[in-house]
């Protein structure tokens, strides 16, 4: 969605942004000149390195070329202490927020990590055609954006992102899928969706659109609408009772996909928001046909075309949400129940939940490609562009 509202940012585009951070690597270099070796890599090999980064003939993708802009200015200046950019300063944000990552990184491991880095790309161009940029883990065992543990036959996914409001990026989409399809397969009884820190969820990560891929907007939306399909096809396929412990404001897709799980245990401090319209969008997570059904068409019209946001209250009388427990006993009351829940027999549990979905199942899918479809096109169009741009104004107002 952001990616929409950057299509006239000329300098987002490949192009701009190759120059951008080669023309920092080419003419900034401010490298000390004694010849003494470096704890990892030496001066000569890091001068090395960076001529051979100009004769580069494939372009390796912007997240490459911003970890290279990262690891070059961690070696040269030390690790970022420079004034945040303004969110409407798109690129420099970008590229602040990618040198800020790496924390408190030496600049010689930095200065080693980048030589490590140009000399892999260097590699990969002496015949093969591997992209270089990192690809989402997909493990079952390790993830950067979730916790997830399996104790006393409960699964649990922990969305881990709290300084984001556990906003769900590209990476975090695909490890959620993955980490479905493996609690799907594992011995647990239950699988359990909850939030670190005080939100469960903001929803969509904003910043996913700002990586545009060479072919423009519309493959981005492209993209992103099959990840959104994927993302929503494993909530209704999945074959175990699901359960959503909310512990605090939930927006977006988060909210939507309440309506595929099996219990949703909310904390009193939990809110529900859907701001579609507000941002240009339309409804997904087949909200836009379990909303109606749970709570009836001018309920769920007031969330999904007007953004009404529900209190934790509000929700449990319309059907989205089980119970709502007081915030101070919110955790131990849940996981109690919970706990005894998962000593009811397995098999039982599941088929039974198979049998209350599978009658719906096939008109889920149909919603889900109708939804994606409709965003896909929402991603591109004008509303969605100005709505977006109205938030980051909005942002950087504050
Ligand atoms: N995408 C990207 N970044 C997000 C985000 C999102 N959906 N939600 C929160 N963040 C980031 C903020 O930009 C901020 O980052 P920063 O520390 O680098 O500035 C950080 O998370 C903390 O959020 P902040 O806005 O400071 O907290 P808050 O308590 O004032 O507000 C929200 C929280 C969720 C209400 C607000 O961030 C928001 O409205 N986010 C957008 C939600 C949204 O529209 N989601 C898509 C729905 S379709």
């Amino acid at each position: 969605m952001a990616g929409v509202a950057l299509r006239s940012c000329a300098a987002w585009r490949l192009g701009q942004i190759t120059r951008m951070v080669g023309s920092s690597i080419v003419h900034r270099v401010q490298v000390h000149t004694t010849s003494s070796p470096l704890m990892g890599a030496t001066v000569e090999q890091f001068e090395q390195a960076k001529n051979k980064l100009s004769t580069l003939k494939n372009d390796p993708g912007n997240e490459v070329k911003l970890k290279i802009y990262a690891l070059f200015k961690q070696s040269t200046q030390g690790p970022c202490n420079t004034p945040k950019p303004g969110m409407l300063d798109f690129v420099n944000k970008v590229k602040w927020d990618a040198w800020k990552s790496l924390g408190s990184l030496s600049q010689e491991d930095a200065r080693q990590q980048y030589c490590d880095l140009i000399g892999s790309l260097v590699q990969a161009e002496g015949g093969s055609s591997t992209p270089v940029a990192a690809q989402p883990a997909g493990s079952s065992t390790a993830y950067n954006t979730l916790l997830v543990t399996t104790e006393d036959d409960i699964t649990t996914i922990k969305l881990n992102r709290p300084a984001k409001k556990n906003a769900i990026t590209t990476e975090m989409y695909n490890e959620i899928i993955a980490a479905l399809e493996q609690a799907a397969k594992d011995d647990c009884v239950l699988t359990v969706f909850t939030g670190a820190g005080d939100f469960y969820c903001s929803g969509n990560d904003l910043t996913n659109f700002t990586k545009i891929p060479e072919g423009g907007v519309e493959l981005m939306a492209k993209q992103g609408g099959e990840l959104l399909r994927k993302y929503v096809k494993a909530y209704i396929d999945f074959p175990k009772p699901l359960v959503a412990v909310v512990n605090g404001p939930a927006v977006g897709v988060s909210v939507t996909v309440l309506g595929l799980f099996d219990l949703v245990y909310a904390t009193e401090r939990a809110t529900f928001h859907t701001p579609f319209s507000q941002l240009g969008q339309s409804a997904e997570g087949c909200s836009s046909y379990t909303f109606p059904k749970l709570m009836g068409a001018a309920k769920a019209s007031e969330m999904l075309l007007f953004n009404k946001k529900l209190t934790a209250v509000q929700a449990c009388e319309l059907g989205l949400v089980t119970e709502v427990f007081p915030d101070s006993t919110f955790q131990s009351e849940v996981w109690t129940r919970l706990k005894a829940y998962a000593k009811l027999p397995r098999n039982s549990l599941a088929l039974s939940k198979q049998l209350i979905r599978s009658v719906e199942k096939d008109r889920l899918h149909a919603v889900n490609d109708a939804e994606v479809e409709r965003l896909t096109e929402r991603w591109t169009s004008d509303e969605c562009f100005n709505a977006v741009m109205s938030f980051f104004q909005a942002k950087a107002k504050l």
